[in-house]
């Protein structure tokens, strides 16, 4: 479709494969199956939750959001839904305002999902995005712990706006509406400048994650774990090695779905724990990055 090889997509990416939703299927429909998931894992009932919380660009409509498609899917009666757009970023802003909610009593059970069904967004041909992005999603429940040691201990999250022409769906939206215009110049597809992505992502990450380490008095040798948004390989060591962080200590699962962008923080979290890689007490530090630009860190003891 493009010109390009799968040794340039690996070498300057790590991407080998990527997942793609199958025809008729709509962002909600996967989030519910992440979401099924999460919730048998946490031994929680759909219609417990107080709150769901879907973090996505890509939602099946513009309007109304893709969190009350999920509610009324699942039958979450309960629960009052609302969309996050934090880009890649997503799924930590909607963990943030998880955390926020039940630290202030408003909510005990609260359901957050990442979910992108991006391969609808992408210009199948231009080749500097077409070969990142794939479909996917992942879900966490959250919620109230009576042990003090464990669980989230904060989370950290930033934004620069003045950055936000790195990354864009231009069209479809207030400033360029649909119109036959934006549909011939492909403004309703992602736009990215990739370079300037990369650049911007190792000088801010590793200061997030220093500042999550400072906030609860750790130190970079006290991490145990890190999850994190997985864009590009390359992104992911330069940041650890400016950290001073072993490579081994970062769960990797990109080379399998591409960047999955707001889905990739719960899915790396999720497969490494099912792979039996993290331990009871084990420090936990998580980052994300996305478009805006919008970036942040998060500290958990497992
Ligand atoms: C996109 C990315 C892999 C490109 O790698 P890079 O080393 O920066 O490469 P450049 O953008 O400088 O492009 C180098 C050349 O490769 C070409 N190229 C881009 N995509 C290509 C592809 N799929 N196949 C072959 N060549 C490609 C470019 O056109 C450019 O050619 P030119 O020099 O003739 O113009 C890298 O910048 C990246 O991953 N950035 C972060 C993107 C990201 O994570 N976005 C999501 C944020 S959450």
């Amino acid at each position: 479709m493009v010109a390009t090889t799968d040794q340039w997509i690996s070498d300057r990416t790590g991407i080998k494969q990527r997942r793609i939703a199958a025809e008729g299927e709509v962002t909600s429909d996967m989030a519910v199956v992440a979401a099924r998931q999460a919730l048998a894992m946490a031994g929680c009932r759909a219609e417990d939750l107080d709150m769901i919380i879907v973090a996505t660009v890509s939602a099946d409509m513009p309007l109304p959001s893709c969190a009350v498609l999920v509610q009324a899917k699942l039958g979450a009666v309960r629960a009052f839904a609302f969309d996050v757009s934090a880009a890649c970023a997503g799924s930590l802003f909607g963990l943030s305002i998880a955390d926020q909610f039940i630290r202030a009593g408003q909510a005990k059970r609260v359901l957050v999902i990442g979910a992108e069904l991006l391969s609808r967004l992408v210009d199948w041909t231009d080749r500097n995005t077409c070969v990142l992005f794939g479909d996917a999603a992942g879900a966490m429940v959250v919620g109230p712990t009576p042990d003090a040691k464990r669980g989230l201990m904060s989370t950290h999250l930033h934004s620069d706006g003045s950055a936000a022409g790195i990354l864009t769906i231009p069209g479809g939206g207030s400033q360029y509406p649909q119109s036959e215009e934006v549909l011939s110049k492909n403004m309703h597809k992602i736009a990215m400048n990739g370079r300037e992505i990369y650049k911007f992502a190792i000088r801010v990450l590793p200061p997030a994650i220093l500042e999550a380490l400072d906030a609860n008095g750790f130190r970079v040798d006290d991490i145990d774990h890190i999850v994190s948004h997985q864009a590009n390989a390359r992104i992911v060591e330069s940041v650890l090695e400016r950290l001073g962080v072993p490579l081994e200590k970062c769960w990797m699962n990109l080379e399998r779905y591409g960047n999955t962008s707001s889905a990739s923080l719960p899915i790396s979290l999720d497969e490494a724990n099912r792979a039996g890689r993290l331990k009871e007490g084990d420090l936990i530090a998580m980052m994300a990055i996305g478009a805006g630009m919008t970036w942040g860190s998060a500290l958990m003891r497992w």
